[in-house]
């Protein structure tokens, strides 16, 4: 590291897209016609997108031009070989089986290895990673270490399966767990990174057991830099090293590309049973294409390709990790209550802690992040007991915790659009007291987040 502390892209610019500004009239209008739903918005009224890290970032002059290299061969295109040769240079697997997006290879999984009377363990489920497991009829379990669920605490891997309560599982029910998880990093808990000595534990148990270990491989870069930066002995490891462990100690992955691929869209599964993997291109084929593609065009084969040569780049890990800190850094300075230390590709505000006269169910995290955009235009995403409270029993409950996640697109915004969000935000904080909880009008049966729509409580509810 050189001595200038501040954080450059380390790119330029070389096409541009307008954003648009809304007056407040505007907002609240469409606020309304979205039933209060930030999902229901037209983007072209959404100054500042922060609702999501995935598919939203810049792909490269170095992508584009891949993307004129897709051979769309129905079978065996030359596109797929790049893909998969892009796959192996990181991870070990033999079994590459591409989708259209993560979920898509969740769905393939545990469609064969679910079901009901099965449990599956994950550091923390991602919603559709659970909403998979849940719809195989299995059950889905989060033992993420209880630093995870302490929004204010500082642990360097907060993401860190916890080992005991993994091992006390498996002693009571190894025969129903088909799988072991963790994701890399925990993005619904606070983006927060695996250490290498987690994984090595978990790998171990494991091994006690003979359960296979699968990655959820989302932010496998993100988390690399994290244990090279944050674990002892790492530091002067590159990236792809770090990466290459990290897969040598699981026995395969599901991962989208929309994040760490730095891609639009795309995903695969991956694995080293043969078996399984026979099973699950049976359904690949059933519901995505055929084994060469899966559900993508070759050009996105390819820009994936790119992305993940791309992804690994210390510069462009360090910019990363540095650009969400710095937003994170500022709101905490600020006094606004947020999930420390500062994840990967988001900064997560503790809405429960800023709104404590709201009650979880009646949605502090939804109302955090509704004022953001009233506010400023910027949109969030609430991940809390709206994401998170509904049972498949039907009941509800708060969740573990009532946060707003403001996740950054890769390459897309620059400083000073965050330098504005930094100003909305605190305004907003500012005004916490004078902020109403939401009611729910109407949900759908599972991942309600997505579609429901919402009504504010009490007559001034703003
Ligand atoms: N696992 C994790 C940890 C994720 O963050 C996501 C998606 C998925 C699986 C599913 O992948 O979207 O390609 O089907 N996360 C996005 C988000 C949607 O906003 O965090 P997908």
């Amino acid at each position: 590291m050189d001595r200038w502390q501040t954080i450059i892209e380390p790119f330029r610019i070389h096409a541009v897209e307008p954003i648009r500004m809304t007056t407040a009239a505007e907002r609240e209008r469409s606020l309304e016609a979205a039933g209060w739903n930030l999902f229901n918005l037209h983007a072209d009224d959404v100054l500042i997108d922060l609702l999501t890290d995935s598919g939203t970032g810049a792909m490269s002059r170095d992508q584009w031009a891949a993307v004129q290299h897709g051979d769309e061969s129905y079978a065996g295109s030359p596109s797929w070989y790049a893909f998969l040769d892009a796959v192996r240079n990181l991870f070990p697997f033999p079994h590459v089986i591409p989708t259209h997006q993560g979920r898509a290879a969740e769905k393939i999984l545990f469609s064969v290895v679910g079901g009901r009377g099965r449990i599956v363990p994950n550091n923390t489920h991602f919603d559709t990673t659970r909403a998979n497991v849940e719809w195989s009829g299995a059950e889905a379990v989060d033992l993420v270490i209880p630093e995870g669920h302490e929004p204010a605490t500082i642990h360097p891997f907060k993401g860190n399966m916890d080992v005991a309560a993994l091992e006390a599982l498996l002693a009571e029910r190894a025969a129903d767990v088909p799988v072991v998880f963790v994701t890399i990093t925990n993005n619904s808990g606070g983006g927060q990174p695996v250490s290498l000595e987690n994984l090595r534990q978990v790998r171990a148990v494991c091994d006690r057991y003979a359960k296979p270990l699968f990655l959820d491989g989302c932010r496998f870069a993100e988390n690399a830099w994290f244990i090279k930066t944050r674990e002892q002995g790492q530091a002067d490891r590159p990236i792809v090293d770090i990466v290459r462990e990290i897969g040598s100690l699981a026995n395969g992955m599901t991962m989208s590309a929309k994040k760490d691929g730095l891609a639009n869209i795309g995903g695969w599964l991956a694995m080293d049973d043969d078996a399984l993997a026979a099973q699950c291109r049976n359904l690949l084929i059933l519901t995505e294409g055929f084994l060469t593609y899966g559900g993508l065009a070759g050009r996105d084969l390819e820009a994936i390709a790119q992305g993940l040569r791309e992804v690994v780049s210390e510069d462009y890990l360090r910019y990363r990790i540095r650009s969400t800190a710095y937003l994170g850094d500022a709101l905490d300075d600020a006094g606004v209550p947020l999930v420390k230390p500062i994840g990967g590709h988001a900064v997560y505000l503790d809405a429960r802690a800023l709104l404590p006269h709201i009650a979880p169910l009646e949605y502090p995290g939804q109302s955090l992040a509704v004022e953001l955009y009233r506010a400023g235009g910027i949109r969030g995403c609430e991940i809390g007991t709206v994401m998170f409270g509904r049972h498949p029993d039907g009941t509800e409950s708060p969740a573990a915790m009532d946060l707003v996640r403001l996740a950054i697109p890769r390459r897309t915004y620059t400083q000073s659009h965050i330098d504005y969000v930094i100003e909305v935000v605190r305004d907003v904080a500012a005004r916490g007291p004078d902020l109403r909880g939401y009611r729910i009008v109407d949900e759908p049966p599972a991942l309600r987040h997505f579609t429901a729509t919402f009504a504010p409580i009490g007559a001034h509810a703003r």
